[in-house]
C-alpha cells in the first residue's frame, strides 16, 4: 500500500517529551509531576498559535494512560493506549474545540460523560482547546465541574489568549505558559526534517523561514511544506522570498535613511512604492519597527551576532552606516514613535495617511526635539535636559542670591527683566506713589522691592551655573536660527 502523504506539521508532531522543541521548563515541571505521582486535577497550557499546547496535552495523556509502565514521564507510543491517543480514537481521551463547542450545552454533555469512570484507562482525559472562547454560562458550568472533579478525571485546557480565561477557573488549574519558540530551535527543528525528506535549502533560506513564522514552529514547518509544494526538494533562496513575500530590505533601508537624514519629502514616493508593490502597510510598520530595532542594535552592541536574525555581512555594515547618522537616544524616539502609532494604523479609515504622516513626524524628530529641549530650558532652568542637568548640583547654582523667585534666570539680563524687576532710579516705575505690586500690607520680601546693584548682577552673571545655562541657551538660539534658515532655503 502506498503510503499516505501527511502534511509535515502532522507528521512531525512530537510523540515524547524529549521531542519537543524549545519548552524546557514546561517539559520538566510535567514529566516530574508524572515521575513523582502528583497529577493535577486540571491544567491550563497558555501560548501562541503552533507552539505545542497541543501536542503537549496528547504527550500528557499518553503518559497517563501508557500500558507499558505508565504513568510515565515517558510513554511508549506502542501499546494500544499510547497508539489510540496517537490515531485520535480513544474513547477516554476526549478533545474538544472550545471555539465550535462553545455554548452551556456543550458543558452539560460533558459533564455527563465524566461522570463515569474511564472505560479502559486509568484516567479519563478531557482536553478543551481553545478555552477562552466558551460563553459566560458554559464557563459557570465548567466551574462547577471543576470545583467537585470527578475522579479519575484530568482537565488540559489550551489557549492562545489567557487573558479571556476568567480568574475562577485559572485559580483552580495549573497554568502552563508555552513560550515561543527562537529562531534558533525552529532552524534546528527545519534543518532536521529537511535531512529527514532529503530537501535543498540553504542556512539562510531557513533562516527566512524562521523569521517569517514568529516563533511558531507550526508555521515554520507549514512553510516549509508550501516550499517543497512551490519549489519541489530543491528550494532556492529566490523562490522562497517570492513564496514568503519577504519585504524588500533595500525598501526598507530606503526608509531609515530617509528618516535619518531627515529627507520627510521622500517618504510620500516610498509610500507610493510600498503599496504598489502590493505590501500591506501594517506588516510593513512591523517590518519598519523591526529594522529601527536592528539599526539600535548595532548602534549599542558591537558583536551582534544572533541579535540580528539572517543578517549577511553586507546588510550589517549598511546597518551600521545607518546607525550612524543619529544617537542612541534619537533612534530610541523613533522606534517609540513608531511603535506607539502602529495599533493606530489598524483601525485608522485612512492606513496610507496615518502611515506617512508617522513617518514625516519622525524625520522631524530631531528638530523637534531640540525645540522641545529649548523651551523646557526656557520655562524650567532646573528640569531642562542636558548638560546643565548633568552636572547639576542640590541647588540650582544659576538662581542669583538677588532673585531667588525670578522666573527667568535674572541673569537673563536686561532682555529678560520682568517690568518691574528693579526699575532704575528715575524711571516710571520708580516714582514716588508708584505701588509696590502685590503687597498691600507691608513690604515682603519679593522681586519687585529687592533692590541689586550692578555689581551683583555682574556677580551672579559670573556664577559658574550661570554662565553654562547662558553658554547653552546662546547655542541654543543660534541653532534655531539656522533650522530657520535651513528651512527657508528648502522652501525656495
Ligand atoms: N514545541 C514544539 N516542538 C516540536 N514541534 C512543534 C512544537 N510546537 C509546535 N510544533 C509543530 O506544530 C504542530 C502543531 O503544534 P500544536 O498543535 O501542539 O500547537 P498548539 O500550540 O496547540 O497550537 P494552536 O494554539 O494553534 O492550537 C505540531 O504538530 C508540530 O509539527
Ligand atoms: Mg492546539
Ligand atoms: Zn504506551
Amino acid at each position: 500500500m502506498e503510503k499516505k502523504y501527511q502534511i509535515y506539521a502532522r507528521e512531525y508532531r512530537p510523540k515524547t517529551f524529549e521531542e519537543m522543541v524549545g519548552q524546557k521548563a514546561v517539559v520538566q515541571t510535567l514529566q516530574n509531576a508524572i515521575r513523582s505521582k502528583r497529577i493535577g486535577q486540571a491544567y491550563l497550557f497558555a501560548g501562541m498559535r503552533g507552539v505545542g499546547k497541543t501536542t503537549a496535552a496528547r504527550i500528557l495523556a499518553k503518559g497517563l494512560n501508557c500500558l507499558n509502565g505508565g504513568p510515565t514521564p515517558s510513554p511508549c507510543n506502542e501499546c494500544d493506549s499510547c497508539k489510540e491517543i496517537n490515531e485520535d480514537h480513544s474513547i477516554d481521551v476526549l478533545e474538544i474545540d472550545g471555539a465550535s463547542n462553545r455554548g452551556i450545552d456543550d458543558v452539560k454533555t460533558l459533564r455527563e460523560s465524566v461522570k463515569y469512570k474511564p472505560i479502559r484507562s486509568r484516567y479519563k482525559v478531557v482536553i478543551i482547546d481553545e478555552v477562552h472562547m466558551l460563553t459566560r454560562e458554559a464557563f459557570n458550568a465548567l466551574l462547577k465541574t471543576l470545583e467537585e472533579p470527578p475522579p479519575g478525571t484530568v482537565f488540559i485546557f489550551a489557549t492562545t489568549e489567557l487573558h479571556k480565561v476568567p480568574a475562577t477557573i485559572l485559580s483552580r488549574c495549573q497554568v502552563f505558559e508555552f513560550k515561543k519558540v527562537s529562531p534558533r530551535d525552529i532552524v534546528g527543528r527545519l534543518k532536521q526534517i529537511a535531512g529527514e525528506k532529503s530537501l535543498t535549502i540553504s542556512a539562510g533560506g531557513l533562516a527566512l523561514i524562521a523569521e517569517a513564522s514568529e516563533g511558531s514552529l507550526r508555521d515554520a514547518v507549514s512553510l516549509l511544506d508550501q516550499a517543497v509544494a512551490f519549489c519541489g526538494e530543491t528550494i532556492g533562496d529566490t523562490e522562497l522570498k517570492e513564496l514568503l513575500g519577504t519585504v524588500n530590505k533595500d525598501l526598507l533601508f530606503e526608509f531609515s535613511t530617509a528618516v535619518l537624514e531627515e529627507k520627510p519629502e521622500r517618504i510620500f514616493s516610498l509610500t507610493a512604492t510600498v503599496l504598489e508593490t502590493g505590501y500591506d502597510l501594517r506588516l510593513f510598520m512591523k517590518e519598519i519597527i523591526q529594522h529601527f530595532r536592528n539599526i539600535l542594535v548595532v548602534k549599542s552592541v558591537p558583536a551582534p551576532g544572533d541579535l540580528i536574525v539572517l543578517a549577511s555581512p553586507e546588510e550589517l555594515a549598511r546597518l551600521r552606516a545607518e546607525a550612524g547618522k543619529a544617537g542612541e537616544e534619537d533612534l530610541i524616539r523613533c522606534l517609540q514613535a513608531l511603535q506607539a502609532a502602529e495599533p493606530g494604523l489598524k483601525f485608522s479609515p485612512h492606513p496610507q495617511i496615518h502611515f506617512e504622516t508617522t513617518l514625516v513626524k519622525i524625520c522631524h524628530y530631531r528638530k523637534i526635539a531640540a525645540l522641545k529641549d529649548l523651551i523646557l530650558e526656557i520655562e524650567e532652568p532646573q528640569k531642562g535636559g542636558g548638560a546643565v542637568s548633568e552636572s547639576r548640583p542640590a541647588k540650582p547654582a544659576w538662581t542669583p542670591a538677588v532673585s531667588r523667585k525670578a522666573e527667568p534666570p535674572a541673569g537673563l539680563g536686561e532682555g529678560f527683566r520682568t517690568r518691574n524687576a528693579n526699575p532704575p532710579a528715575g524711571s516710571a516705575e520708580a516714582r514716588p506713589g508708584a505701588k509696590a505690586p502685590s503687597a498691600p500690607d507691608g513690604p515682603r520680601p519679593g522681586r519687585g522691592e529687592n533692590p541689586a546693584s550692578k555689581s551683583e548682577e555682574k556677580a551672579a552673571l559670573e556664577e559658574p551655573g550661570v554662565k553654562s545655562f547662558l553658554d547653552k541657551f546662546k547655542a541654543r538660539i543660534i541653532s534655531v536660527d539656522e533650522l530657520k534658515a535651513k528651512a527657508d532655503s528648502e522652501e525656495e
